[in-house]
């Protein structure tokens, strides 16, 4: 549920009142409820808390890393934890100086303003934003030309957390002005598996450790890919199947989704057969595997990259991507001998 506000695509949120929103539902809302990230939320945890002792709020946070990681969720669980309301919006929907400022002047005393995508905030936005984290003020421009004046307006103590799944985009600037950064990681299947069963349990769900396993093993490192498998995969079982998530449904439904028994889709597997087929395993240049496949950049290098160096398939050089060994032993194409000969040569230099 949305309190009455939508100012410039932001909603802003008490973090108890959304129970009623399905995806919300699954959200943990406490850092206790929160499953992995052990690294960002031991030390996140000792932050809150020592803020609550002074009675101050947290000092602005960055969150990065790839998307679907929990940066939103982590978010909502800092107002959670402080006991503050939360507005969330993101680097595109605040177009002008003025739309920030117009957020920043509603924020209370402690609120968060979470701001997605931050790497998307243009320069002149940007500048507004720095006062406001540095001193809580706002400097504004009145009139124009030689009688222009500079009036400061002081705002509410309040936290910024940002989030961006590329922080080397971020001007040095503006990611100085952060007092906390954390970085979020792909996640184990063992922790996807966990949060596959805690959500099946809160959606009514009937499913197997086993089967959780099955689904987590594929969720590509992602707690959203994994929940969204656990809603899919259950409408096969429902329809196909006997209702209940064991391996055995996994896998069928997994099969007729075109998911591989690593979690490849087919977009990931056509990057692979792209570089094997048409640049004999790489390098190639980005943009121009983008272009082969008729896909965005950014496609490839925050949602299919991440996910495919972690499985060793494929590597990034200064001359551009190449695919490894294991990326044609998993196709089931023949590895060429060039591969074959650095593994040796990289196994005997150990
Ligand atoms: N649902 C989505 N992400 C989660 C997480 N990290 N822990 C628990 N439940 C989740």
């Amino acid at each position: 549920m949305e309190v009455n506000d939508t100012t410039f695509g932001s909603r802003l949120v008490s973090p108890d009142a959304m129970m009623g929103d399905a995806e919300y539902s699954l959200r943990p809302h406490t850092l206790e409820e929160y499953i992995g990230q052990e690294k960002a939320k031991d030390n996140l945890s000792i932050y809150l808390e020592a803020a609550k002792m002074r009675g101050e709020p947290l000092d602005h946070l960055l969150l990065y890393g790839p998307p679907g990681l929990g940066k939103t969720t982590l978010a909502t669980i800092v107002a959670h934890e402080m006991g503050v309301q939360i507005r969330i919006t993101s680097g595109p929907a605040i177009e002008k100086p003025g739309d920030l400022a117009a957020l920043l002047t509603n924020l209370e005393a402690g609120d968060v303003l979470f701001i997605d995508e931050i790497h998307r905030l243009s320069r002149q936005v940007e500048e507004v934003l720095y006062p406001a984290l540095e001193d809580y003020a706002l400097d504004i421009m009145i009139g124009k030309g030689p009688s222009a004046q500079s009036i400061r307006i002081n705002l509410p103590k309040f936290t910024l957390i940002g989030a961006t799944t590329r922080a080397g985009q971020l001007t040095s600037p503006l990611r100085d002005r952060f007092g906390v950064l954390l970085k979020l990681e792909l996640y184990s299947p063992e922790e996807l598996a966990t949060i596959i069963r805690r959500s099946a349990d809160i959606l009514g769900i009937d499913c197997t450790a086993d089967g959780a396993l099955a689904l987590a093993r594929c969720s590509r490192g992602t707690p959203r890919v994994a929940n969204r498998l656990l809603k899919r995969v259950r409408d096969f079982a429902q329809v196909r199947g006997s209702g209940i998530i064991d391996a055995q449904a996994a896998k069928m439904a997994l099969r007729h989704m075109d998911i591989d028994e690593e979690g490849l889709d087919q977009l990931d597997r056509s990057v692979l057969r792209g570089i094997i087929e048409v640049y004999g395993g790489g390098p190639v240049g980005l943009d121009t595997l983008a272009a082969l496949l008729g896909e965005e950049a950014v496609t490839l290098e925050d949602v299919c990259e991440p996910y495919l160096m972690q499985l060793g398939y494929l590597t990034r050089t200064p001359r551009g991507r190449c695919v490894t060994q294991a990326a044609y032993e998993h196709l089931g194409l023949k590895v060429p001998g060039r591969l074959q000969d650095d593994e040796i040569h990289q196994l005997s230099m150990e």
